[in-house]
């Protein structure tokens, strides 16, 4: 089994790339780059709540891994000049643990919970006031003589990040004000982003190189970060240092990572498709036992950008394996060996 850590293209957190990451996080919305329509929203958002002296309405971000959701996060209360506290849904147990971290809270403050979908009902349940009224009600005492009491909390902005929308409950989503999806980043995006990192790590990059490196990033900064790096060593050991177009394109055909930003477990799930099962369509299960994957990972790691590239589409029966797929590894594809064989009588 590959796991997904492994991949080089991955585009989930690893934990080793932590103070890698912290260095090359944009800090202010002007460092942010791409993601214009998110951007230009913030902005306006963000200075009508100055203006006001208000607490900016809370901010729903979610989108694929690796797209910058934290880094939005923190820029979004570096730009209210507003503290940060940060935790996440599976970190948050108990209702007592996200009351007290409410009750800690200070006027404008920015609570922010990574993977709000997986906050458990009970937390969650407190969460509905905290965000519409900025109250905390709490049960003390029990039996006939328990009664509920009402705290009041600072006028708070929560920004929930989710890989997975659909996964909130409706109670939860409506109480954002602000619902922001983040999209693939265009490779001019990613190209900007490779030669800000570039700058950052000071590594010599052409411009050449840069569009090698976004070609095969997956749409995703935080792949684009991790490929820079990989191919600086390459540079570093192989050539003289610099990043030119033709040691990009070693360093990454090392790396087994095609000019569409595919890899080997890509190509495998692909393959499998194709041959297997006749092109799909097939279900999301049967596909992650024959290739030994959790059916989660494929669909949330694997898929999003086969299907965003036009790799696989979604039927309702099933995964198919596009003509796009067919043509990449030049396959004959099924519609067109039927027309063809129409055609040839
Ligand atoms: N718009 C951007 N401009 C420049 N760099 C970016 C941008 N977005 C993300 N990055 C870089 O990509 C890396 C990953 O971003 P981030 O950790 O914010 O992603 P995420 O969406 O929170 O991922 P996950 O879903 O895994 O939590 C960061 O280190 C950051 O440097
Ligand atoms: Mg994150």
């Amino acid at each position: 089994m590959i796991e997904a850590e492994e991949r080089i293209i991955s585009s989930e957190y690893k934990v080793e790339e932590k103070q890698f990451e912290t260095s090359l996080r944009p800090r202010f919305l002007q460092e942010y780059i791409g993601q214009n329509k998110v951007k230009e929203n913030l902005k306006i958002f963000i200075s009508a709540a100055k203006a006001r002296r208000e607490s900016l309405d809370h901010v729903l971000l979610y989108g694929p891994p690796g797209l910058g959701k934290t880094t939005l996060a923190h820029i979004i209360a570096n730009e209210l000049g507003s503290n940060l506290r940060s935790t996440s849904g599976p970190a948050i147990e108990r209702p007592g643990d996200l009351a007290a971290i409410l009750t800690n809270l200070d006027q404008h403050d920015v609570l922010f919970i990574d993977e709000v979908h997986r906050l458990n009902r009970s937390v969650e349940e407190i969460l509905y006031s905290a965000m519409e009224d900025y109250a905390l009600d709490i049960v003390v005492g029990k039996g006939p003589s328990a009664r509920s009491i009402r705290l009041e909390l600072p006028r708070f902005t929560l920004i929930g990040a989710t890989t997975r929308a659909g996964r909130l409950s409706s109670p939860l989503r409506d109480r954002f004000g602000v619902i922001s999806r983040l999209q693939y980043y265009q490779q001019q995006d990613l190209q900007t982003i490779l030669t800000r990192s570039a700058a950052i790590l000071n590594i010599e990059i052409e411009q050449a190189g840069a569009v090698e490196i976004a070609k095969r990033s997956r749409g995703t900064p935080r792949v684009a970060n991790r490929l820079l790096k990989r191919v600086r060593d390459y540079a570093q050991v192989r050539g003289n240092g610099t990043i030119s177009h033709s040691v990009a394109i070693e360093a990454l055909n090392m790396l087994e990572v095609d000019q569409y930003g595919l890899d080997a477990v890509d190509r495998k799930l692909l393959l499998m498709i194709i041959n297997k099962f006749g092109g799909g369509p097939v279900g999301l299960d049967t596909m992650a036992a024959a290739i030994s994957e959790a059916p989660e990972t494929i669909g949330e790691v694997y898929e999003p950008f086969l299907m965003q590239q036009g790799f696989l589409k979604r039927t309702p029966r099933g995964r198919m394996a596009t003509s796009f797929a067919y043509d990449y590894f030049g396959v004959e594809s099924k519609d067109n060996s039927i027309q063809k064989a129409i055609w040839e009588g």
